[in-house]
């Protein structure tokens, strides 16, 4: 069932106040973020409820009040799976297929890898200016025909509709079985389900460049019809390109398709080139105003008003009448806003720039610009687009309210736009890293923002399943608990016995290094801590943090005491060597450290080195 959330938000305020319940907050987030509010269902402080659980057969529970009753069915009645405004960890099929409802959202931007066969690397720099910049492979930007891309090709065969399944047959013998056309069978049956939680009124924007625009191309046509493309947008991502015996490739390429021909659309102006300005505004008033004139006539004779003479010309003997009638032209004349021309003749319209929206949006984007490595908004994440590409697809092709869906979210440029202009949101990403960077962006430019993660684990049984599928993905879960950040790529090989740094400044002058090792393995030996002593030795750490899935043995403790304690230049001390549990940390145990914290979001995401020149 859809739920159109404004016009239930009319229903439940004339429950009255009591509903409410006596938060400030509730009746906030009510407005504008309904995910938000989901959540809060299940505690006590905000119901007030007697209840924790919910569900069909505890709406009549005993205790609860009328009010609370009609609260509680309302909350039914929209049957929510996923709240909006969430991040989701995990593969973006996986996640459409068991949390977005049908029919949920009202814009999906996708920005996926683009089968250039290469990898990403998140950079980092070093928080006192060293020039090194450490790299963390974020995503692996390649797609290879596997068991699990044949199984997915047949799904589509016994599942899609008939003209899908017959373009992706014709599509396989003409392409053949290789990363291409891997690539194409990942994104068809992705592009069915984003065609599934849009709402008739919904748009798609696909992002990606020539390597397969001319195949995404097909796929969407099939996926959405034909009818429903709407434009092939060119972005000019970059100035230049060196590209040996061709031309520079320095352009993106973004399909728009709606689900149908009623979507939501508001046009966007674009300030006008200076060509244009040039070309048209050549006049100026007194006051410094630019215009450009237009007719204050039009063809053909009329019998009314405007077909009378004003100020002795009569545009009748022209063919032609006023635009407007005589009685409107002695107020413009009044404002000045009629030029007469030196040498006599028609008089015309001056039209004012400042007055003027701009020109509409064209298909082909040259003024925003890619973000420039002193960009205030760069992460450092590979592949990261402009806040303003986002901005502008959002506000033409969504309302304030309404659900953005990114299911390839990155360092989460979408969701940023989608908040900043007051759209409710829902992102995925299969990486850790990618969903880190998010919740830290977020927390740091907005922190009003209200957001839930899923996906990630909660609890030890999810970090230990986590371990096992993922070992990556779970030491960069794990070293985030502590606040720290990735140190070197494990998925090169390059392994230096640290899984993650952390800094914390001792003094105005001083910053002093923690060093972080995950086990997720489930033998645990006093060896491990020892080796961690001489890691901090080797790599002058004033600490070390050693995270574990299971409890450390006794003998362990006793190494890390062995440890002895740091000194900071203030005099305070704090235990050298600590060890912690996953357990512990997901029950908010906190590193002993000084609180003068320089490290993770400030120092971590600013790169400084050669991002620019990645190619797609
Ligand atoms: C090109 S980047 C997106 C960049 C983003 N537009 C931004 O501005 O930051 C593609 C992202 O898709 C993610 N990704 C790749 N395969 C995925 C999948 N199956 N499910 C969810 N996310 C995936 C990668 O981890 C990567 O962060």
């Amino acid at each position: 069932m859809t739920t159109n959330f404004p016009d239930r938000l009319d229903l439940l305020l004339e429950f009255g106040p009591e509903v409410l319940v006596n938060s400030i907050a509730i009746t906030e987030t009510f407005k504008v973020n309904f995910g938000f509010f989901t959540s809060l269902r299940m505690t006590e402080e905000v119901a007030g409820f007697p209840i924790k659980t919910f569900g069909n057969d505890r709406l009549g529970g005993a205790g609860m009040t009328g009010s609370a009753f009609k609260l509680l069915s309302f909350i039914y009645a929209c049957d929510i799976i996923a709240g909006m405004n969430t991040l989701f960890y995990g593969d973006n099929l996986k996640v459409l297929r068991e949390s977005i409802k049908d029919e949920s959202v009202d814009l999906v931007y996708l920005d996926p890898p683009f089968n250039s066969k290469r990898d990403y690397n998140i950079l980092y720099r070093e928080p006192m200016g060293s020039s090194s910049s450490a790299q963390i492979t974020a995503f692996e930007d390649t797609w290879h025909w596997t068991d699990e891309t044949e199984r997915t090709f047949q799904e589509l065969m016994d599942t899609a509709s008939p003209p899908l399944a017959e373009m992706m047959r014709a599509f396989r013998g003409f392409v053949g079985v290789n990363d291409v056309m891997a690539y194409l069978t990942m994104m068809a049956i992705r592009l069915v389900e984003l065609r599934r939680v849009l709402k008739p009124t919904g748009s798609l924007y696909l992002h990606c460049d020539p390597t397969a625009s001319h195949y995404l191309k097909i796929l969407l046509d099939t996926v959405f019809g034909k009818k429903n493309f709407r434009n092939e947008i060119v972005w000019k991502r970059t100035s230049s390109h060196n590209s040996g015996k061709r031309y520079g490739p320095i352009n993106d390429i973004i399909f728009f398709y709606t689900k149908n021909d009623e979507y939501t659309w508001n046009t966007i102006y674009q300030s006008y080139s200076e060509n244009y300005l040039n070309k048209f505004y050549r006049h100026t008033d007194k006051d410094g105003r630019r215009y450009r004139l237009s007719d204050l006539t039009g063809a053909g004779i009329r019998h009314g008003e405007t077909g009378k003479k004003w100020k002795g010309i009569n545009p009748t003997a022209k063919g032609r009448h006023w635009m407007r009638p005589p009685s409107e032209l002695d107020k413009w004349e009044k404002e000045g806003r009629i030029y007469w021309p030196s040498k006599g003749g028609m008089p015309a319209f001056k039209r004012y720039l400042d007055e003027m929206p701009g020109g509409p949006c064209q298909s082909n984007w040259t003024d925003i610009n890619p973000i420039s490595a002193q960009a205030a908004e760069r992460l450092g994440f590979p592949t990261q687009k402009p806040v303003a590409l986002l901005e502008r697809i959002i506000s033409a092709s969504s309302n304030e309210g309404d659900v953005v869906l990114d299911p390839f979210c990155g360092c989460g440029t979408t969701i940023a736009a989608a908040e900043k202009l007051g759209r409710q949101w829902l992102g995925i990403d299969v990486t850790y890293l990618a969903i880190n960077l998010i919740e830290n962006r977020l927390k740091e430019h907005f922190p009003n923002s209200k957001f839930e993660v899923t996906g990630t684990p909660t609890d030890v049984a999810s970090a230990r399943d986590l371990a096992r599928r993922d070992k990556h993905q779970f030491e960069w879960w794990a070293i985030s608990l502590v606040g720290a950040r990735p140190n070197n790529d494990k998925k090169k090989g390059g392994d230096t016995g640290i899984d993650g740094i952390r800094y914390f400044r001792v003094s105005p002058t001083e910053t002093v290094k923690v060093v972080v090792s995950v086990k997720g393995g489930e033998h645990l030996a006093p060896t491990m801590v020892r080796d961690l002593k001489g890691v901090m030795e080797r790599e002058n750490a004033a600490m070390g943090i050693f995270i574990s899935l299971e409890k450390p043995t006794a003998g362990m403790k006793k190494e890390a005491a062995s440890a002895g304690v740091y000194k900071t230049p203030l005099g305070a001390t704090y235990p050298k060597l600590q060890l912690f549990t996953i357990e512990e940390l997901l029950n908010n145990a906190k590193v002993h450290a000084p609180s003068q914290d320089e490290t993770f979001k400030k120092a971590g995401f600013i790169d400084t080195s050669k991002q620019q020149e990645i190619e797609y």
